[in-house]
């Protein structure tokens, strides 16, 4: 049976939103209805490539519009509580850029009003849909690596420096979900360390860290005044090791059978730790956009009326370790409780 597509109105014409317009003036499941950015030059650009049936600077256009079913918001991070809750208030289902919120308490604001009001909600963390975290995330749930010990993320880069959050807020909530993702649960506590170069109380490079039950860490590194450009997420387990490194254009995924066992039975020192070192394996593994994924998703959450992967409570999960890092940042990297936002 043929669906009608879903309108969709984006805010936020930037950097990143154009992406999202694109995809979704190209996906026949969507309908790209509205166009919203304060800034007009932006608006043109976008409307000259990939036109939305109307275009504004009011998003109240979009709110009072009958006719719009969801909404999308790309605008800086400050912005995103505002209008997410007018957009959830004005009945639409509604999609919000990472970072969900910058505090715990309006995140947990806009899950009970998308509950309440029984409207989707869900958080543009990315990397959920990338099909090579789907295949590790396959892995490790089906033991192929073996006990996880710990993961770490390192999102480096020389530029795309922002003014309105730190690199932590920009960059770590990719790392942040990833690993939550991976391990299917949440931190007990977060430590983390960084210095403001650049910009008084604007972190330029932070190092954060997370202790999870069971004697497993995650450990996540990010800058934006970095020699190198790296977007990479190493898993070390008990049995083998693996690697994503999202700049390698076809071998994303590799899998090192490499791992070092104590033995019981030993004579000599040596013979106490043994080393492994066996072959490295790479996957094969279907490219497709994982944004244009993640926007399928959406609609499909929307006409199906389910929740989506990376939903309001997935999103309160990784504000709540960005805002106990945050203390600890202000507390020279004294370990921070989570406030156990989501259990
Ligand atoms: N998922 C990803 O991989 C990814 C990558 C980059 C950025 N992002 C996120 O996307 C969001 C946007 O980032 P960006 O780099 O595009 O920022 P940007 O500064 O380039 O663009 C933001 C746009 O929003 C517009 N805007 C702000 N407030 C508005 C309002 N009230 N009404 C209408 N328009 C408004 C601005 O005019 C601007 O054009 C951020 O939350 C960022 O973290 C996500």
């Amino acid at each position: 049976m043929d669906r009608k597509p879903v309108s969709v109105g984006v805010i936020g014409a930037g950097g990143w939103g154009k992406n999202l317009i694109r995809n979704y003036f190209e996906l026949d499941s969507a309908d790209l209805r509205w166009v919203c950015d304060l800034d007009a030059k932006r608006r043109g650009q976008v409307q000259g490539q990939f036109p939305a049936r109307f275009e504004t600077a009011n998003v109240d256009d979009l709110f009072q519009d009958p006719e719009l079913e969801a909404v999308v918001i790309a605008t800086t991070a400050p912005s995103h509580y505002p209008l997410a809750r007018r957009a959830l208030e004005a009945g639409k289902d509604v999609y919000v850029e990472k970072p969900f919120t910058l505090s715990v308490e309006h995140g947990r604001h806009l899950v009970d009003l998308a509950e309440r009001l029984e409207r989707v909600l869900m958080v543009g963390h990315l990397l959920e849909y990338h099909p090579v975290v789907v295949k590790l995330k396959e892995m490790i749930d089906g033991g192929e690596l073996g006990d996880v010990r710990y993961i770490y993320g390192q999102r480096l880069n020389l530029g795309t420096i922002r003014g309105d959050e730190n690199a932590m807020w920009n960059f770590a909530p990719h790392d942040i979900s990833v690993i939550l993702y991976l391990l299917g649960r949440a931190p007990t506590d977060v430590s983390a360390r960084g210095q403001s170069y650049l910009q008084p109380g604007i972190e330029d490079v932070v190092f954060l860290s997370m202790n999870f039950a069971d004697e497993v860490m995650g450990h996540v590194h990010v800058s934006w005044l970095d020699p190198h450009k790296t977007r990479r997420i190493t898993v070390v387990a008990s049995e083998r090791m693996a690697v994503f490194d999202d700049l390698e254009s076809t071998e994303k995924l590799k899998i090192y059978d490499k791992g070092a066992k104590v033995n019981t039975d030993y004579d000599t020192f040596a013979e106490y730790v043994g080393l492994r070192f066996g072959d490295i394996t790479i996957p094969y593994i279907r490219s497709s956009e994982p944004l244009r994924i993640e926007c399928e998703h959406f609609l499909s959450c929307i006409r199906e009326r389910t929740t989506p992967k990376s939903d309001g409570l997935d999103g309160l999960r990784v504000v709540d370790v960005l805002e106990a890092a945050s203390r600890s940042l202000a507390n020279n990297g004294a370990p921070e409780a989570l406030r156990g936002a989501v259990s």
